[in-house]
């Protein structure tokens, strides 16, 4: 018999996975916990009349890697292995993790070499859905398919849904032949909008057929795991609750309309099967769609005649003083792009920091500075409350992530949000000036960049120390 412990731990493995074969495990369970491995291999991902598999980089070869599950205030150890020819870490997106954990090469640890492996061994204090993925040229590993869902549950088990289900959507640039179009690099995209995809797929399949139950209740974990493509999604047929974003519980809405996602953004949502005859589908709505990217295929007896009241998620993660007079401020100027200055090298009549620029392909700057890891935009006292104002002067919107803290947005271009959501990556428009405020109460150093994952490697990086 398990208790609920071992469970979880041994969750990922057992027969009912054998269902999603992308997602049974091959990550061998030791007693150590679990190892993760950054191989290449192939995976059926266009259709097989249109396509062969297509070789991918995979965390046990597979895309998306396992999905990993722990629990809130346990230890989730990992050993990652490198099967790649070029180095490669893994950042574990949205943990409140100790720092050296992080997995940035850098800055919190060295790079893992070809052939060798790293132990990541750390509490996950919140519940709520996270992704894993390489933080190591993202922008060709994480394109190559280098990441997975991680899931920290309910230390006190939620009954608010029969069922959890993980949709993990990506877009992948796929040649006619299946492969991965290997055109990465591409000042095209790098100054734009990133390396968008022509291709969907959702638990790295195409148009995925899920079995439901009529009348069954579902919370459902979604991942924008794209490299920089903002999603629209939508659930029509069924009615939907938000439970939580990044991670994080949010007060119970029924929300109908589809949500937004930016790379590297999550939503928990619950959602009811209703019986009837509407067709029940994720939709991604987007240039040329909208899309059925999932197919909810309704079958079986009812779980319930009617649904009972909805319940949502119980509070919990960081939270943020109302009073913010002693917050400490810093300023995060966003410039660069195409349309944004001369392939981004200057702006507004300003020469950016040509040291960094010059031979690498920097098209984007903080604070004047092409990713600069030798001074930190600012440091920050253990407990104090820090407050960072954004304004992006560019012609794209960007997805600002924060390590290490789920921060809140106080205002848009002066305008209080009213949102009480705390999220660890947040979308700014062109020209849109925005106030994030968190409590800086881990010690390390934290990487605060664009997710869009050209942007941050061609110079929409910096980072911040706590101590
Ligand atoms: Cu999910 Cu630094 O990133
Ligand atoms: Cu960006």
């Amino acid at each position: 018999m398990y208790d609920r412990r071992q469970f979880l731990k041994a969750g990922a493995a057992l027969p009912l996975l054998a269902m999603f074969p992308h997602r049974a495990l091959a990550a061998a369970e030791t007693d150590q916990g679990i190892t993760l491995r950054a191989q290449p291999g192939t995976q059926q991902m266009m259709p097989s009349d249109l396509a062969s598999p297509t070789p991918i980089w995979g965390f046990d070869g597979t895309v998306p890697g396992p999905v990993l599950r722990t629990m809130a205030g346990e230890r989730l150890s990992a050993v990652v292995e490198n099967g790649l020819d070029q180095p490669t870490s893994v950042h574990w997106h949205g943990i409140r993790i100790d720092n050296a954990m992080d997995g940035v090469p850098g800055l919190t640890q060295e790079a893992i070499a070809p052939g060798g492996r790293f132990v990541y061994d750390f509490e996950a204090p919140d519940p709520g859905t996270y992704w894993y993925h390489s933080h190591d040229r993202s922008w060709e590993q994480n394109a190559r398919g280098l990441h997975g869902a991680l899931i920290v549950e309910e230390a006190e088990p939620w009954e608010g849904a029969d069922r959890d289900l993980v949709l993990l959507v990506d877009d992948w640039r796929l040649a006619e032949d299946g492969s991965i179009d290997d055109s990465f690099g591409q000042m095209m995209d790098w100054s734009h909008g990133g390396r968008l995809g022509n291709f969907v797929t959702v638990n790295g399949r195409s148009k995925p057929r899920i079995e439901v139950r009529p009348n069954e209740r579902i919370r459902v974990r979604l991942i924008n795991a794209a490299n920089a493509r903002i999603m629209e999604l939508g659930l029509p047929g069924t009615r939907t609750w938000r439970l939580a974003l990044d991670g994080m519980p949010v007060p119970l809405v029924e929300e109908n309309e589809p949500v937004w996602l930016a790379p590297a953004q999550r939503t928990d949502l619950l959602v009811d099967i209703l019986d009837d005859e509407t067709p029940k589908t994720l939709v991604l709505h987007t240039n040329g769609g909208p899309f059925e990217i999932a197919e909810f295929a309704v079958t079986g007896e009812p779980v319930r005649a009617s649904f009972p009241e909805a319940i949502g998620l119980p509070r919990s993660g960081p939270s943020l003083p109302d009073d913010l007079s002693d917050a400490v401020r810093a300023e995060l100027l966003m410039e660069g792009g195409a349309m944004g200055g001369m392939a981004g090298a200057m702006h507004k009549g300003r020469m950016m920091d040509t040291r960094s620029l010059v031979g690498k392909g920097y098209v984007w700057a903080f604070n004047g500075v092409a990713d600069d890891r030798g001074k930190p935009l600012a440091r920050f006292a253990k407990g104090q409350t820090a407050v960072i104002t954004i304004r992006n002067e560019t012609g794209w919107p960007h997805a600002m992530h924060v390590h290490g803290h789920h921060f809140r947005v106080l205002t848009r271009n002066g305008e209080p949000t009213g949102d009480v959501a705390m999220r660890d990556t947040t979308l700014t428009v062109p020209d849109e000036t925005i106030e994030i405020a968190f409590v800086a109460d881990n010690p390390g150093k934290w990487l605060l960049h664009c997710h869009m994952l050209e942007h941050s490697a061609s110079g929409m990086m910096t980072w911040f120390e706590v101590a």
